[in-house]
């Protein structure tokens, strides 16, 4: 492990203005959301979209690293150039999505565990050549207050799994992303997500100590704390802001590199409103706090490109740039 190689790539990840664009949406969840809006799903029309995404201009201005699928990394624009040498020609970091999805956790029904760790060596090796220089990996937490999930169980699991990756990554000089969503779905108040959500990031960091990952040369990326998107005690963003960032206050180290957030099924809108809302309140944090959002960057940018990706194609651009100088500003 370089210490010097993920400490520098982890503070370019979240350097002042800028966060990372989410496009490793696996074949299942890529398959639904083209699906949705009627368009075939097949390699060139993955490649075809993935290409509008990677070759939009100016968006370095705001996003310092991509995340990619396996699929996406291998890729090429027409002209045979390859996705990730069109991204570092412009300064931007590739990631890429390591894990192989949340599957049912055994003898723990209504709960997931993320699979994935087998021969994981070897592929963060190949990766690396592919000119990776971050991973994610990406857990699923349920809240269901009816029948006391998550349990410890699905907690401890799942932490431990991301730890063991992590470390797998530095010794690979891959700066880790860890990702323990807790998911949106469902009414539970703002209190239970709370509650949720900093006694899992509590264990996550557990388990990181135990297996010695170098804080400084790591990234969390999270879901806010607010009410279950059927709640119906929806609360302000100013709330959201205040708890999220009182919940990090309480649990997470200082000297973590950073920490971003995932959209979750927040709109596009919220997503930005909210992250905005925590640099107005709070300004002298100890890490870095940005935003890795998928959908919350792209959805505007499918819409238009899933209508028509020919003509569409520069305007698709377009809202994809607005959306990430959006965010970039709410970080500023
Ligand atoms: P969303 O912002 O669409 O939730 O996606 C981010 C992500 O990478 C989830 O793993």
């Amino acid at each position: 492990m370089n210490k010097e190689i993920l400490k520098n790539t982890a503070q370019k990840m979240v350097a002042y203005g800028k966060g990372i664009l989410a496009i490793d949406e696996s074949h299942g969840t890529c398959e639904k959301r083209f699906k949705a809006l009627n368009v075939a799903f097949n390699e060139q029309t993955r490649q075809n979209y993935r290409q509008m995404l990677v070759t939009t201009e100016n968006i370095e201005e705001a996003v310092a690293g991509y995340i990619l699928f396996d699929e996406t990394i291998r890729q090429k624009t027409d002209d045979g150039k390859r996705f990730v040498d069109v991204l570092s020609d412009k300064g931007i970091l590739s990631g890429i999505k390591v894990d192989k999805g949340a599957k049912d956790l055994a003898l723990f029904p209504g709960e997931k565990v993320t699979e994935g760790l087998d021969e994981l060596r070897e592929r963060l090796i190949e990766y690396k050549q592919l000119g990776a220089s971050f991973a994610k990996w990406r857990a699923v937490i349920t809240i269901d207050e009816e029948n006391n999930l998550p349990t410890q169980a699905c907690i401890e699991s799942n932490t431990h799994a991301l730890a063991r990756y992590a470390a797998l990554c530095q010794e690979a000089d891959i700066v880790p992303m860890v990702e323990p969503e807790i998911l949106l779905d469902g009414n539970h108040s703002l209190e239970t997500c709370r509650e949720v959500s900093q006694k899992v990031w509590s264990e996550l960091f557990r388990q990181l100590e135990l297996l010695n990952i170098y804080l400084p040369g790591t990234i969390l990326k999270t879901s806010m704390v607010l009410p279950g998107k059927d709640s119906e005690n929806q609360v302000s963003d100013e709330v959201i802001a205040k708890e999220t960032i009182e919940s990090f206050k309480k649990v997470v180290p200082e000297d973590l590199a950073g920490i971003v957030f995932l959209s979750g099924g927040q709109s596009a809108k919220e997503s930005t409103d909210r992250l905005q809302k925590m640099h107005e309140l709070y300004k002298d944090l100890p890490w870095p706090v940005s935003f890795s959002y998928g959908r919350g960057i792209q959805q505007p940018a499918l819409e238009l490109w899933a209508k028509d990706p020919v003509a569409n194609y520069k305007q698709a651009q377009q809202a994809l740039l607005e959306r990430a100088l959006a965010n970039g500003e709410a970080v500023k």
